[in-house]
């Protein structure tokens, strides 16, 4: 829906394709690290995004057993399967498919994340997305929101939207958050069909393809085939990005929109701890290890 109605839509374009890196985190769960390090200025406030998918038990059975984080959120969007969620401020929940957790690790939580299930397909995203400086050290928050919970929506065309974070048009998403202003958009459109989302000029932002192919942009679209991220470009007189799934597609593509306003602040990480220098990862680590990280 193109709310400003006396202008034409003008999409960003596609700056790069990333290609993701399989590895392995928690206790041996196999997943493919799209956002990596060296993207996390460029794509700021977001520092990292993981895609888990596998048929096989043996790549997800081990799980997330407890871990600490600090400075910044986590974002698990469970498209199939079960998992457990467990942390040292007592919550407890059940990531089911089509589930969203949002949970803010501020000064410091300790968390499991383990399958509830021995067979069949677990697949899903994890996003994490920065905090300020002077937001890293609130307490934690936690929101588990139920697959009925994610407010959608579709367009004449067919194509459906559910709004994780943010906005698209006029419904508001499962979540909004001040300071990065996150929009978190999970987007199906059928073969032949396009879909413009409007993103605010001055956020970073990237497009993951989960299934099926799109074309990104309006005068010259790129093609971005499934299991890739575009990076997009920043364009000043952007109104936002267009999508479109090639008419010969045999099935619906699949797209996370992912967009956030940048913090433009100093990024210090070590493993599950992301501040600003490295005076204080060495105070989370220490904090850790005496047992007051989350107290
Ligand atoms: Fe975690």
């Amino acid at each position: 829906m193109n709310t400003s109605a006396s202008l034409p839509f003008r999409s960003r374009g596609v700056e790069r394709v990333v290609l993701g890196q399989p590895t392995s985190d928690g206790d041996g769960v196999k997943l493919t690290r799209v956002l990596t390090q060296p993207l996390q200025q460029r794509l700021d406030p977001f520092l990292m995004l993981d895609a888990f998918g596998s048929d096989a038990a043996a790549d997800y059975i081990g799980g997330f057993p407890d871990h600490p984080h600090r400075g910044f959120e986590t974002v698990t969007i469970m498209l199939e399967g079960r998992m457990r969620h467990r942390d040292s401020v007592g919550n407890v929940g059940l990531l089911e498919p089509g589930s969203v957790q949002w949970m803010t690790a501020g000064r410091g939580i300790i968390h499991s994340e383990m399958p509830e299930q021995e067979a069949g397909r677990m697949a899903g995203f994890q996003l994490w997305v920065n905090l300020a400086a002077g937001d890293k050290m609130q307490p934690p928050a936690y929101r588990d929101i139920a697959p009925a919970g994610v407010p959608a929506r579709s367009t004449d065309g067919g194509v459906r939207i559910r709004v994780i974070a943010g906005a698209s048009g006029d419904v508001a998403g499962a979540l909004t958050r001040p300071t990065t202003e996150p929009i978190v958009l999970d987007i199906e459109i059928p073969p032949g069909k396009s879909f413009d989302a409007e993103l605010p000029a001055g956020h970073n932002a990237f497009a993951y393809v989960f299934a099926g192919a799109v074309d990104i942009g309006d005068a010259k679209p790129a093609r971005v085939e499934a299991e890739r991220m575009a990076v997009l470009g920043n364009e000043a007189d952007s109104s936002g990005v267009r999508f479109t799934a090639p008419a010969d597609l045999g099935e619906p593509a699949r797209v996370l929109l992912v967009a956030g306003r940048p913090l433009r602040e100093p990024i210090a990480q070590y493993g599950p701890f992301v501040m600003n220098t490295t005076a204080e990862l060495q105070r989370a680590v220490s904090d850790f290890q005496r047992g007051i990280l989350t107290s």
